[in-house]
């Protein structure tokens, strides 16, 4: 090789090596030419050691009579850290809500809890927080780095709890006044919360239940001292009172309010097979119907395409305008031996139905 070749190669390989070099973990070494930013802006923890960050969180739709206590911020002037003084313009409220805890326990669980309201929020699974808003992306180089920041990290995954109304716990046989928060410590690696209202403390203990599909959890409150404490959530499940000062609420996947983690969906355009598919997935349609012939709440969709049913004395075929019926408007026919009122309605588009069409097609030997 001629020496202006080697040069050439040298030019050529120079990027390549920078790149793989950019990776502390894996080795090598940051060069003082390429600013590097090598942390994970998608951190996570496990089932058994969640990860515990502090931070501004997003809002998926919290209803205000959940953030009773936050008070509405308004907009204010910008201030000139350099003068000491306000300058030109105003500032807009953060779009997010401040000082709240994450916890994820990997794809299981993650959670967000509140130390204002002093309160579980919301949770969700298959995902955490995408901090890139915030942390800027771990992209090094310059155009990676930090720059036109905000706050708000963004949610990933899919959500399956949302809590509603005011404080769902009562002290004494009264609402939660104003709570403060004291603080959490670590027990076995999972956080315990502890808060005060009406004279009482409180602690709160949330755990992952591993034997569900993901984002089942475990609320456990506990009163110190002689103070009891009930319980008066509107849409949670299972609530045992063990003591009058001991209770433990269990929460599973509510499909409704799966629609608020519908940021994902950005990536799909049109009417697609993948479309369909994720969004089967991310509506938890398969918590209802199975897809191999199995009965549950719902049909399966095995088969279901072509298929033909009875309303009364009329029968009709599955076709694609009775499936899009179907998913727009659950109630308008009820398929036979199942309930009314069971299957949640879901703000779809036109297109976001044909693409689940598409993919309950799939399963049926019969495709048009
Ligand atoms: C909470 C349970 C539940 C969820 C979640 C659910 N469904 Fe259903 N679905 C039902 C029930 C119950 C029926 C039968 C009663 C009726 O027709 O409304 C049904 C009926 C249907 C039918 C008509 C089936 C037939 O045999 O006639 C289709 C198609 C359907 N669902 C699609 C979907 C899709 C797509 C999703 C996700 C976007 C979904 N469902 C989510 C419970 C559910």
């Amino acid at each position: 090789m001629k020496p202006i070749h080697i040069i050439i190669t040298i030019l050529i390989l120079c990027p390549l090596s920078q790149a793989q070099q950019k990776d502390p973990a894996k080795g090598g070494i940051a060069t003082s030419s390429t600013p590097t930013v090598s942390y994970d802006v998608k951190p996570r923890g496990t089932v058994e050691k969640p990860l515990i960050l502090r931070t501004y969180c997003p809002d998926p739709g919290v209803e205000d009579a959940v953030l009773g206590n936050h008070g509405k911020a308004a907009p204010t002037p910008k201030y000139s850290p350099r003068s000491g003084k306000d300058s030109k313009g105003i500032v807009q409220p953060i779009n997010g809500i401040p000082a709240a805890i994450a916890v994820n326990h990997a794809d299981e669980l993650s959670y967000i809890w509140d130390t204002t309201e002093c309160r579980l929020l919301y949770a969700w699974k298959d995902g955490f927080l995408d901090m890139s808003p915030y942390w800027g992306s771990n992209q090094g180089g310059r155009k990676g780095s930090r720059k036109g920041f905000g706050y708000t990290p963004k949610l990933d995954g899919i959500l399956t709890y949302m809590t509603k109304g005011y404080h769902p716990i009562h002290i004494n046989g009264k609402p939660v006044g104003i709570p403060s928060y004291l603080g959490h410590n670590r027990k076995n690696n999972l956080p315990t919360f502890r808060w005060s209202a009406n004279k009482a403390v409180i602690s709160t203990a949330i755990t992952p239940i591993s034997e569900s599909d993901g984002g089942s959890l475990r609320v456990e409150y506990r009163a110190e001292g002689d103070a009891s404490i009930s319980y008066h959530g509107s849409n949670d499940h299972g609530i045992e009172q063990k003591a009058p000062n001991h209770l433990i609420v269990t929460i599973t996947p509510d499909p409704a309010v799966a629609k608020f983690s519908k940021k994902k969906e950005k990536e799909f355009k049109g009417v697609t097979l993948a479309r369909g598919e994720h969004l089967f997935t991310t509506y938890s349609c398969a918590t209802c119907h199975s897809i191999d012939g199995g009965k549950n709440h719902g049909p399966t969709i095995k088969d279901l395409f072509g298929s033909k049913r009875m309303f009364g004395d009329q029968e009709i075929t599955a076709d694609d305008s009775y499936l899009y019926e179907s998913i727009a408007n659950p109630n308008a026919k009820i398929a036979p031996g199942y309930q009314p009122n069971f299957m949640p309605k879901f703000p779809m588009s036109a297109d976001e139905i044909n693409s689940l069409i598409l993919y309950i097609k799939t399963f049926s030997k019969i495709h048009d």
